[in-house]
């Protein structure tokens, strides 16, 4: 169904990499809605085509989709050769901390091999506008002070894959410095959660959840038996970690202003960070905690082991994206953990 909300306002193409995945297809859905014609590039391997289909449901519109694997550099020429891009939004990529602690070389080759394959296409075929998917575990564990702002000192990544974003920002940064054209924006986003509040589209975890939402909502409707709380001893408000959740509606907005900003920028070589959260901390029992109020489910959970790689404790200074973008979340936590229930439930009966 057309949203009554869309903007008519004519924009170009842009390619969305890992657009059926979870952040990118709330990513497309703004894209739409602000007159964008994104093109989906994504092999699937971590995303599921009934997230296409629901993509359609919201938007009334069928998007180009690609199934390319971004490590495969002569396909994704010659989808970069079909469409004239304006910009590209650059999601795919591994993204589970505990898994890339295990599993580092497959973090490796697959973050950074896209990241090079997408630049070099952005730079043969001149697509100036760039955004990143980063994240706040480039600033490793935060030393003093847990609210992090874009200038804190970055430090050493606590997992692979928090390195592979480091590493993914310092590539993007040479590049840009190395080539004139190219305009870029990082985002660094904290803890992305939720769902479309429509409920046709959310986070389809493939196999076994490893982040803490998809983790509380299946062990809400009975697929999970209990949770694992990883640390019960830190030095935090009730000693499990804290985290900033932000909507992933929210997120999906801050990419559309990156690009819009990236676009209105006259001058040359551009290269921005900027953090997405909501500028508050909410621990793991208190996410547990509303999850229960809001669903009225009780959720099991047992105390375990702190989980190899994991931050203690961080949220965001958001003063950036605001004065910059003039972007600030819009959603809440309550809200975030309505439309995850609400997914769930609907995920359930289809
Ligand atoms: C990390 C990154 C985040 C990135 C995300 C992608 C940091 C600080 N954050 O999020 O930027 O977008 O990966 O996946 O590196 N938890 C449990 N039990 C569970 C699952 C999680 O207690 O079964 C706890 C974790 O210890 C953590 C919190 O819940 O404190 C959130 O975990 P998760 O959802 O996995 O995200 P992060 O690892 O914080």
């Amino acid at each position: 169904m057309n949203n009554p909300n869309f903007v008519s306002m004519k924009k170009g193409h842009v390619l969305v990499s890992g657009g059926a995945g979870y952040i990118g297809s709330h990513t497309v859905v703004s894209l739409i809605e602000n007159g964008y014609h994104p093109v989906i590039v994504d092999d699937l391997r971590n995303a599921h085509e009934k997230i296409l289909s629901g993509i359609k449901k919201i938007t009334g519109k069928e998007i180009p989709f690609e199934k390319i694997d971004v490590c495969d550099l002569n396909s994704l020429k010659k989808t970069f050769e079909r469409y004239p891009f304006e910009g590209v939004i650059h999601f795919a990529a591994y993204k589970a901390v505990g898994e890339s602690v295990e599993s580092p070389l497959k973090y490796y080759k697959n973050n950074i091999i896209g990241l090079l394959n997408i630049l070099e296409n952005c730079i043969s075929f001149n697509v100036q506008n760039f955004v990143f998917s980063s994240s706040c575990t480039v600033y490793g564990e935060p030393k003093d002070v847990k609210v992090v702002t874009e200038n804190s000192t970055i430090q050493k990544a606590n997992s692979p894959y928090g390195n592979t974003k480091q590493i993914g920002e310092e590539i993007i940064s040479d590049l840009v410095n190395s080539k004139k054209s190219l305009k870029a924006v990082n985002l660094r986003y904290f803890n992305p959660v939720g769902a479309h509040p429509s409920a046709n589209i959310g986070e389809l975890p493939i196999g076994k959840p490893a982040n803490l939402f998809p983790v509380i909502t299946q062990c809400g409707i009975g697929k999970i038996e209990k949770i694992t709380i990883f640390g019960g001893n830190h030095d935090t408000i009730d000693g499990t970690c804290v985290r900033d959740y932000v909507h992933v509606m929210d997120v999906a907005d801050a990419h559309v202003k990156a690009l819009n900003w990236l676009e209105k920028q006259e001058r040359d070589s551009i290269v921005e960070y900027i953090n997405i959260g909501t500028g508050k901390g909410t621990s793991v029992l208190e996410a547990i905690r509303f999850f229960e109020d809001i669903s009225g489910q009780k959720i099991n959970w047992e105390m375990g082991k702190p989980r190899p790689g994991d931050v203690v404790e961080i949220y965001a200074d958001v003063t950036k994206a605001k004065k910059l973008l003039n972007w600030e979340a819009k959603y809440t936590i309550k809200d975030a953990v309505k439309d995850a229930w609400r997914w769930e439930k609907k995920i359930k009966n289809d």
